[in-house]
């Protein structure tokens, strides 16, 4: 039987970002990550130039910086000046050391090397509204000030001009430094805010929301947080990590089923807020933490519980590897930010290099790219523009304990300037699936295939390693031609892209 795909609504605009990524000071993300001046590929500052190839060709937008569980206990200034007398200090969060080597200017030099734009969180853990401003004057102003003499001392003159910030990190969790209840948060959050906006209106805040749909304050976090932040903040955060469990694979495989009802719950919450202030203001999600994280070990421990003895610098922790199954879901996870694009205008892969990360690397050795790394790059460049809703009709069925009966297929389409992306996930264990896809109804009856790809292995296991960093990549899609539709036939656990000029 044919599933057809046949495009519906117009979502809205595809914000750039969408494609964000996320560095946070934790195991080798920054140091034998992106910074490991031993390297024979490092550059004059120490990064790896073989990394700011890959983070390029991975295509993030928006980067969120310096955590995560990190920046509750941060002294950002700790990051500033002479490397040789910047503190050592401990990291609770992952019992670790961390050294500073890398603070606000290396990593911003970095970030203008990969061309991605820098996001900041401010730790509202240990910390208050006056450390807040204290940042935010040393990157954002321009007056002559003590800070800004100390920033341009410390090589650079004009402002870093930070648009996005974050109020804290994960503010709901008991593991979190500093965690308080929604209330508690709330009154802070907004305090932080107006004192922000004092010093830079022109900034754009995000609140703090549920660090999954699974917490037990899920959704009155969101409207206790919102009725005390609501006029003064632009966003609502949302973090989702998602991983099999107990070898339950197409329960994993329809992963993204809980990222739609996420958005959906978090924007019914904001609005319910509106509702009751009689506005017609609109908060939008900031889902700045998202990936597959094999988080928890069979016998229910946490990952993050698992940090090792005596505070080392830069242990390995969290290098999870990305199998096909992992990229088709993930793959699937972008398509559903897409079809929420009217109101997920900001989102971040969680991480980036080493840690739960789509590039990994070797101290001294190679950087490859993991399986769930082709689904971002893919969708990062060929999905921008307008995003279409498809409707998707006669498509097979799997069932799901959670979420009971479930299409196998999901889809979505953008256009550009220069054409149309259709998006496809075949998320069946068993079962494939042959779609035929409406070119007439896209406005693109008369164009043809330039370019398609699929992710795919009969091998649902397999995954890029150090022995063997290419097993896994992109091949090329068959598309057949009928007129104005488009046929394709996708196998059991596969994501694929089909793009038309
Ligand atoms: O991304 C890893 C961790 O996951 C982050 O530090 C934290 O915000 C989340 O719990």
């Amino acid at each position: 039987m044919t599933t057809r795909l046949h495009a519906s609504d117009i979502v809205g605009e595809a914000d750039p970002r969408l494609y964000g990524g996320f560095v946070e000071h934790l195991g080798r993300h920054i140091y034998d990550g992106i910074h490991e001046p031993a390297h024979p590929s490092a550059d004059e500052e120490g990064f790896r130039t073989d990394v700011i190839a890959l983070v390029q060709e991975l295509g993030v937008t928006t980067i969120r910086y310096p955590g995560g569980n990190f920046v509750s206990g941060y002294r950002w200034e700790d990051g500033i000046g002479p490397r040789e007398s910047r503190p050592r200090r401990l990291d609770l969060a992952w019992r670790s050391t961390e050294t500073n080597q890398v603070g606000l200017h290396e990593f911003s030099s970095w970030l203008e090397k990969v061309g991605g734009e820098l996001m900041l969180a401010v730790n509202l853990g240990t910390r208050d509204v006056a450390e807040a401003l204290d940042l935010l004057e040393y990157a954002n102003v321009a007056a002559d000030t003590a800070w800004t003499r100390e920033r341009a001392a410390n090589g650079r003159a004009t402002p870093f001009d930070v648009r996005m910030w974050c109020l804290g990190n994960e503010m709901d969790g008991p593991w979190q430094l500093g965690h308080r209840d929604a209330e508690d948060y709330g009154k802070l959050a907004s305090r932080a805010a107006k004192a922000m906006r004092m010093l830079d209106p022109t900034i754009e805040l995000v609140a703090c929301g549920s660090s999954g749909r699974d917490m037990p304050t899920f959704g009155a976090w969101e409207r206790e947080v919102l009725r005390h932040t609501f006029d003064d903040v632009d966003f609502i955060s949302c973090h989702a990590y998602y991983q099999e469990r107990n070898g339950q694979a197409q329960e994993f495989l329809v992963s993204a089923v809980d990222t739609d009802l996420f958005v959906r719950e978090v924007v019914a919450a904001a609005d319910e807020v509106a509702m009751e202030r009689g506005s017609d203001k609109r908060i939008m999600l900031s889902f700045d933490e998202w990936n597959v994280w094999y988080q928890f070990a069979d016998d229910g421990t946490k990952a993050g519980d698992l940090v090792p003895d005596g505070w080392p610098v830069a242990p390995r922790l969290l290098e999870d590897q990305y199998n096909v199954m992992d990229a088709v879901v993930v793959g699937d996870l972008l398509i559903t930010l897409l079809q929420h694009a009217d109101r997920v205008r900001s989102a971040s892969l969680a991480q980036l290099v080493n840690v739960i990360a789509p590039i990994m690397t070797e101290p001294g050795g190679p950087a490859w790219r993991q399986t769930t790394f082709y689904p971002f790059s893919l969708t990062s460049r060929l999905g921008r523009g307008t995003v279409r809703a498809l409707a998707i009709d006669g498509a097979p069925r799997v069932r799901s304990a959670r979420f009971g009966d479930v299409s196998a297929v999901n889809a979505v389409a953008t256009t550009d300037d220069a054409g149309t992306s259709v998006f496809l996930v075949n998320r069946s264990l068993s079962d494939a699936a042959d779609l035929s896809i409406d070119l007439h109804a896209l406005g693109a009856a008369s164009a043809a295939v330039v370019e398609a790809w699929i992710v795919t292995d009969t091998d649902h296991r397999a995954a890029n390693t150090l022995a063997d960093p290419e097993r896994v990549a992109p091949q090329a899609l068959v598309v057949a031609r009928e007129g104005d539709l488009l046929r394709v036939a996708l196998p059991p656990v596969s994501w694929a892209v089909v793009r038309v000029r």
